[in-house]
């Protein structure tokens, strides 16, 4: 079913579990990442930049979602990631997202309260989930750098604060991640999540998860996190087997030669971390 940020991390907090959220960059690769969701049993966040959505279409990727939820039964969330515009946020309402992210988090506290809450007002009329951000995650994406010393961690008090005048539905925290670290791994700062969760009782989120160490994932897991953010892992992997594969066929080949392969790299990475994400085994499972 195609359904809401809101629902599918209401599941997760009562089965203590993670919602894997990826980024596509292409239709080519969607089928294949929706069908990794109903392999595992497991709902799935589909999540585009602001970039992205422009040059697929907003319409094009809600029908392209929504279809194949339905079809397949897979409880399949459409999200629009590290939205700053309200226009943009807007018109992936109005075509059928059923969360966004305003991402306010460069700017003052104050001012990312009142545009949050502008956003929360818009989006929840309408039925769409909202995910805010506190502090900043550093690394880069689409263009947009942080530097090691501007990364700012998420205080405690500031994420009590801005839930309850914002209304968000999730909160993407700083914690020491990263975006785009795909050669090496962060060390994620365990016990401020530990603070945060236990003073903010709403779904939280991990951006960056590419440079996460699978083994910190169940502490992460079993400290609140409900959206988990895996992007550039996907990329590099479609890329680097799409470049391997145009290198060996002929150009009158089909494309699909050259983009199956790479979509195929891309699902048997979902349901790894699908797996992973369903925290099985964490005692407090049992
Ligand atoms: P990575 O690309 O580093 O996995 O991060 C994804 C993300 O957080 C998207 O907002």
């Amino acid at each position: 079913m195609y359904t809401t940020l809101k629902e599918v991390t209401k599941t997760a907090t009562e089965l203590n579990f993670t919602v894997g959220a990826f980024n596509t960059h292409n239709l080519e690769m969607l089928p294949e990442m929706i069908e990794a969701a109903k392999e595992m049993g497991s709902p799935i966040i589909i999540q585009t930049s602001v970039d992205t959505a422009k040059y697929i279409g907003y319409s094009v990727l809600v029908s392209v979602v929504r279809t194949i939820a339905d079809n397949e039964m897979v409880d399949a969330v459409l999200h629009l990631d590290h939205a700053r515009d309200f226009d943009d946020i807007k018109a992936a309402i109005d075509s059928g997202y059923t969360s966004v992210m305003y991402d306010g988090s460069h700017l003052p506290f104050k001012e990312n309260i009142l545009k949050t809450k502008a956003v929360v007002e818009y989006a929840h009329k309408r039925g769409v989930s909202v995910e805010g951000e506190l502090g900043t995650i550093g690394g880069t994406e689409e263009g947009i750098h942080v530097e090691e010393n501007d990364k700012v961690y998420t205080k405690p008090a500031d994420a009590v604060e801005f839930v309850a005048a914002t209304g968000v539905d999730a909160l993407a925290i700083a914690i020491g991640t990263n975006h785009g670290q795909f050669k090496s791994k962060t060390e994620v700062n365990i016990p401020l999540l530990k603070e945060i969760h236990a003073v903010v009782h709403i779904p939280l989120v991990i951006h960056g998860g590419t440079g996460v160490k699978e083994e910190d994932y169940p502490e992460l897991i079993n400290h609140g996190i409900r959206k988990f953010n895996v992007g550039t892992e996907l990329l590099v992997n479609w890329t680097k087997t799409a470049q391997e594969s145009f290198a060996e066929t002929s150009i009158n080949q089909s494309l699909r030669h050259n983009v199956i392969p790479a979509n195929d790299v891309c699902k048997s990475i979902i349901k790894h971390k699908i797996g992973l994400f369903m925290n099985v085994d964490s005692p407090l499972n049992k």
